[in-house]
């Protein structure tokens, strides 16, 4: 959360700052600001809302400082108000700082130094640092950071210039992200390489605990002991994942970029006879068949898809599998252990609490492998294996081809597992990578045809109710969950998305004549039943909106309106079920004119707890 940029070099860097920012907007967008050396200190500029705002605020701002550092905030301490924006700065207003993460200690520090006279000006936890470094300053930055961080308790990263040092930038991590772009006499410090992706290719990753100072001309990385060498590597990343390509929105970009999502994550892992080859799991097949239980941990969406992959897994590797929301899981006594293989679901890599409970797994000796979207990332540095989707960076907030893709992932994993430990036949393996390779098309199908304008026209009818209930069995419970999400977040209309059989336990006290139930009524083993709690939920004056499987005539009985998807292996239904409900939350937010990729309250990296 937050987003982070320094840059030191020889050309103006106003604009350069700026257009980091903005590639990583997607981290945090209640307010901004920048910090530009001007000889006598710092022009700083900060401004409530997203960058527009702070692009407004420095229209009539003098660009040709070659050094300067920027922040895009998701607030944690302190409300959002242009004295919390970043940067923060010293009273003398000679050490200028951009922070992101946790201080946690900070109340203790902030009264020490207020005891010492000094004058706050925010209610950030992230103001004692500037704070702490001038006090700590004898003329070299490097040693006042050297001296101020073991200090600090928390998770965090932040960079830092003095202004008689104004070619030189420190940066410092803990355990939140921090990387570093070198260019041709210039060099970058960012939360993320999209920051600096147009700039330069070349990336050096910091480890948790290292400082790094920036010159024009070079980087030096320090740990506890002294410098250590370090060499960049050039990164083959996609900078036009960050234009929109003709949508009106990242978001609907990606709802389209979901079948070429789902065919690299496929790539050349799943062999013709059925075989599935993961590389950099970490575990030899051998191993992998030994294994005993699967533990999977995630955030969000992420969770809902490891919801869908518990019923892979134990379906067609005859495995059993715990899924928890991470935040839950690194609370509880962990009874994962060697033999258990635990994946982590975090499409960024970052979340505070996936990384923290896959941490907590393997220190009881399981095999933790992160499934995630973003190479080099924090969770692909602390798991034991990787599995990656291939779905491309994905920047709006409310995530849609990361999920698919994850689910596409733990399909693979199950066909896996499936074959080394007998539960599945050979032909068995060959018709199921068959069902995974049809994926891509079918997706690609349903959104060339006329369906996804029968979603809007549907989503403009129920806009303006304030309540949905969104009802599935099996399979089309996590479903379920993930389009009641969607729809939470962007449209911020009350949800609540039950397992079916569930309702009459409670939620179906909550509706009146005319409530709008969404049900995942595709065709399946369970589809009788559901049919039956959409009868139910009609005789209560329910207004029923069913997912459900072309050619399927019977559902249009039992509802007011019908989503149509094409039809899949009903396992795997969830890949197809979900476009119409992330179509559907898409429409609703956009007939009622709100900002789909810039929710309010969220930010799309959740780096603190
Ligand atoms: C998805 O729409 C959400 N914005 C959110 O739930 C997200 O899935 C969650 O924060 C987990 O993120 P991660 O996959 O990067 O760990």
């Amino acid at each position: 959360m937050c987003g982070i940029i320094g840059y030191v070099g020889s050309r103006p860097c106003r604009d350069l700052v700026i257009s980091g920012l903005e590639r990583l907007e997607y981290r945090g967008y209640d307010s901004a600001g920048l910090a530009l050396p001007n000889g006598d200190g710092f022009t700083a500029v900060r401004a409530v809302g997203n960058l527009a705002k702070l692009k407004a605020a420095l229209e009539d701002v003098a660009g040709d400082a070659t050094s300067g550092l920027g922040h895009t905030r998701w607030a944690t301490h302190g409300r959002v108000t242009h004295d919390n924006a970043h940067p923060h700065f010293d009273q003398g207003g000679a050490v200028a700082v951009v922070v992101n993460g946790i201080i946690e200690n900070f109340s203790s520090l902030r009264r020490e130094l207020q005891a010492e006279g000094v004058v706050f000006s925010s209610e950030t936890d992230a103001e004692v640092i500037p704070h702490l470094l001038a006090r700590a300053y004898e003329g070299d930055i490097v040693e006042a950071v050297q001296k101020v961080l073991p200090q600090l308790d928390g998770h965090y990263a932040f960079v830092a210039m003095h202004a008689s040092e104004p070619q030189r930038l420190v940066g410092a991590r803990h355990e939140c992200p921090l990387v570093v772009g070198v260019g041709d006499g210039e060099t970058f410090l960012a939360s993320a390489i999209p920051a600096f992706l147009r700039e330069t290719r070349d990336v050096m990753n910091l480890e948790s605990g290292e400082i790094v100072i920036l010159e024009a001309d070079g980087v030096t990385v320090l740990n506890g002991q002294g410098p250590i060498k370090r060499t960049p590597e050039t990164v083959d990343m996609d900078d036009d994942a960050a234009e929109k390509a003709g949508f009106e929105t990242f978001m609907l970009k990606e709802i389209h970029e979901q079948p070429q999502a789902l065919y690299d994550t496929l790539g050349d892992r799943l062999r013709p006879d059925g075989n599935v080859v993961l590389d950099d799991f970490g575990l030899d097949d051998a191993a992998l068949a030994r294994t005993e239980r699967v533990h999977i941990v995630a955030c969000g969406t992420s969770y809902h898809a490891g919801l869908v992959g518990r019923y892979l897994l134990e379906d067609w590797a005859g495995i059993p599998v715990h899924v928890e929301v991470a935040s839950e899981y690194r609370y509880r006594t962990c009874l994962a252990g060697p033999g258990d293989l635990v994946i982590g679901i975090t499409q960024s890599g970052e979340t505070a609490d996936t990384l923290a409970a896959m941490r907590v797994a393997r220190e009881r000796g399981a095999h933790v492998v992160a499934l995630t979207n973003i190479m080099g990332s924090q969770a692909t540095r602390d798991a034991d294996g990787v599995l990656y989707t291939r779905a491309g960076l994905e920047i709006g907030v409310a995530a849609t081809k990361t999920h698919t893709a994850q689910i596409m992932g733990l399909a693979l994993l199950a066909v896996k597992l499936g074959r080394l430990r007998w539960a599945l036949s050979g032909a068995g393996a060959a018709d199921l990578g068959d069902e995974l390779r049809r994926l891509p098309e079918l997706l690609q199908q349903y959104l060339d045809s006329p369906h996804p304008a029968a979603v809007a026209e549907v989503a403009q009818r129920y806009a303006n109710h304030r309540f949905f209930l969104y009802l599935g069995r099996h399979v089309g419970v996590p479903v379920c969950f993930e389009g009641a999400l969607k729809l939470k977040e962007i449209s911020y209309i009350p949800t609540e998305a039950y397992a079916a059989g569930e309702m009459k336990h409670g939620p179906i006290a909550l509706l009146e004549e005319g409530s709008p139930v969404v049900t995942v009524a595709t065709d399946g083993h369970v589809f009788d039943k559901v049919v039956s709690n959409i009868q139910e939920v009609r005789a209560r004056g329910a207004r029923v909106v069913a997912v459900a499987t072309e050619g399927n005539e019977q559902i249009a009985e039992h509802s007011d309106d019908v989503l149509w998807v094409p039809r899949a292996q009903p396992l795997l239904s969830p890949i197809i079920a979900i476009l119409p409900l992330q179509l559907f939350a898409y429409h609703v937010a956009q007939t009622l004119g709100l900002n789909v990729d810039q929710p309010r309250n969220l930010a799309k990296t959740v780096t603190v707890e």
